[in-house]
């Protein structure tokens, strides 16, 4: 069968992301069969909380999934709550006692997922007394998730490594990046490996530009206070736009393996251009919302957020364009933009092709004519809010005479079959049960994101912003429309 024995050690189990995300996906799972009576939940914070109000939690955290009463119970039963101070090396004895006892009960054999989902300053203390304090089994396997952000720059993400990997070997090492687990990210390869119109063209022969747009319409919400420490570029280019770059930018894999595509997604990283300090300037441009409208609803500027500096010189939005150095890239901009308190939620990749050698229908042998270019075809793929794929293409306008028409080819995923498909989590926690490693990030892609996010941080970090410099509800700062009009470019979408 595929039900998978385990005990999860969820750190951070009271907290926000276990409560939206990892209990329903555990739910989902046990409601597929991949969990049944031989799992185990063991949900650790600092807050003194008793198993029947843990269950309850959880319980909650399901009801949109519409389970039965006892479904709910038997299901919220497998739950325990530990309270639980990760630098205090008793309190991983209680927890040891408690999982072995767990094991038993439950017949678990020993398989452990650890799952770190809290503040990252905690992450390499309690990483080394999961050994220290002899927690981890012998007889089942070991495995740990940990959420990001791995690091805040290379330096640190290097120690942070080094910690962990004295404990856990690289392969039982899941870093999440929940992007990965998304339908239409994990799709890309799809449509580049197994359709010849496309792969024949995904070259600097064919492709004049790629525009990744990452762009959100909430603001920061409650997490101001981490934000104002993190950025755009450190909170979402990093990590989710750089393994997106991967995935459009590597060679294809001799096989479709975790081995060979993490071969081909690090080539891909290694080969993306770290700027100089001018460099940076000339291709990265930073921006923070100011106050806004949109429809009608006003919304407070950035610096007016709970638990932002006032004076804050956090930025919300990132454009940039990265540059890749190798025979199949050299020339081709891969423009970047993600930012917070944009227009409209809208996760997309546009794809521009070149323009025919020769506009026949607009070249004339004995009249000058101006006007000689057609609209570009783009292939987009659309992440999120919905998800599918366009391509654009020039028609002939139906008439007499001969003019050319844009027309648009479009296919999107339905509403129900979106609805009914499984969560980023829960196909990432279905990975890491069976120790399929390929929708996470590897230490070396991490390591080649920081050193080249790093340099952009440490030019920006050496002049002051003028900010806040796009309104609320706009599609970030002037700066961002220029970027790609310097090079004759503009952005595909404009919403
Ligand atoms: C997270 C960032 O990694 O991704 C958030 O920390 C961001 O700031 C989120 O809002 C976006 O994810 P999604 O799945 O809503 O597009």
């Amino acid at each position: 069968s595929n039900e998978k024995n385990v005990l999860f050690t969820i750190f951070g189990g009271t907290g926000d992301l276990a409560q939206r995300k990892l209990y329903p996906s555990l739910f989902r799972l046990y409601r597929k069969g991949n969990l049944g009576e031989h799992f185990a939940v063991i949900g650790t914070a600092r807050r003194p909380w008793s198993d029947e109000h843990y269950r309850e939690v959880v319980k909650e955290t399901i009801r949109a999934l519409n389970p039965s009463d006892e479904e709910a119970t038997t299901f919220a039963s497998h739950f325990y709550y530990q309270s639980h101070d990760v630098n205090d090396s008793t309190h991983y004895q209680t927890l040891k006692e408690l999982s072995d006892r767990l094991d038993g009960h439950y017949q678990l054999n020993g398989n452990r997922v650890y799952y770190l989902a809290m503040a990252p300053q905690f992450f390499g203390t309690i990483v080394s007394h999961l050994k220290s304090q002899n927690i981890m089994t012998k007889n089942g396997f070991n495995r740990l998730i940990i959420e990001k952000p791995f690091g805040s720059d290379y330096q640190s993400a290097f120690e942070l490594n080094q910690q962990i990997r004295e404990v856990f070997p690289e392969q039982d090492i899941f870093r999440i990046d929940h992007y990965l687990g998304k339908e239409m990210i994990q799709n890309i390869s799809a449509i580049r490996f197994a359709n010849n119109i496309f792969e024949a063209q995904w070259n600097n022969r064919y492709i004049d530009n790629i525009q990744i747009t990452f762009g959100e319409n909430l603001g920061v919400e409650d997490r101001g206070g981490y934000y104002d420490h993190s950025g755009a570029l450190k909170d979402m280019v990093q990590n989710h736009i750089l393994q997106v770059v991967a995935l459009l930018a590597m060679e294809p894999p001799v096989a479709f393996s975790e081995k060979e595509i993490r071969t081909e997604k690090i080539k891909a990283l290694k080969a993306i251009r770290i700027y100089n300090e001018e460099e940076v300037l000339e291709n990265f441009v930073r921006g923070q919302y100011a106050q806004g409208e949109l429809d009608g609803v006003q919304f407070k500027g950035y610096r007016e957020e709970d638990k932002v500096d006032a004076q804050s010189e956090t930025e919300t939005f990132v454009a940039g364009k990265f540059t890749i150095d190798n025979f199949r890239w050299s020339g081709v901009p891969f423009y970047v933009r993600t930012g917070k308190r944009l227009t409209e939620k809208g996760t997309r990749i546009n794809i521009v092709f070149k323009q025919v050698p020769v506009n026949v229908f607009k070249t004339s042998v004995d009249e000058p004519c101006d006007d000689t270019t057609l609209p570009p075809n783009v292939l987009t793929i659309y992440i999120q809010p919905t998800e599918g794929f366009s391509l654009s293409l020039n028609g002939k306008e139906v008439g007499q005479g001969f003019e050319t028409e844009p027309i648009k080819l479009e296919f999107r995923n339905s509403a129900e079959m979106v609805e009914n498909s499984p969560e980023a989590y829960e196909k990432l926690l279905l990975d890491a049960l069976n120790g399929d490693g390929t929708n996470f990030s590897h230490w070396e892609e991490v390591a080649q994101s920081w050193h080249i996010v790093d340099v952009i941080r440490k030019a920006w970090d050496q002049t002051q912003p003028d900010f806040p410099n796009y309104k609320a509800g706009s599609m970030g700062p002037k700066a961002a429309f220029e970027l790609l009009e310097k090079d004759g470019f503009e952005w595909i979408w404009q919403p």
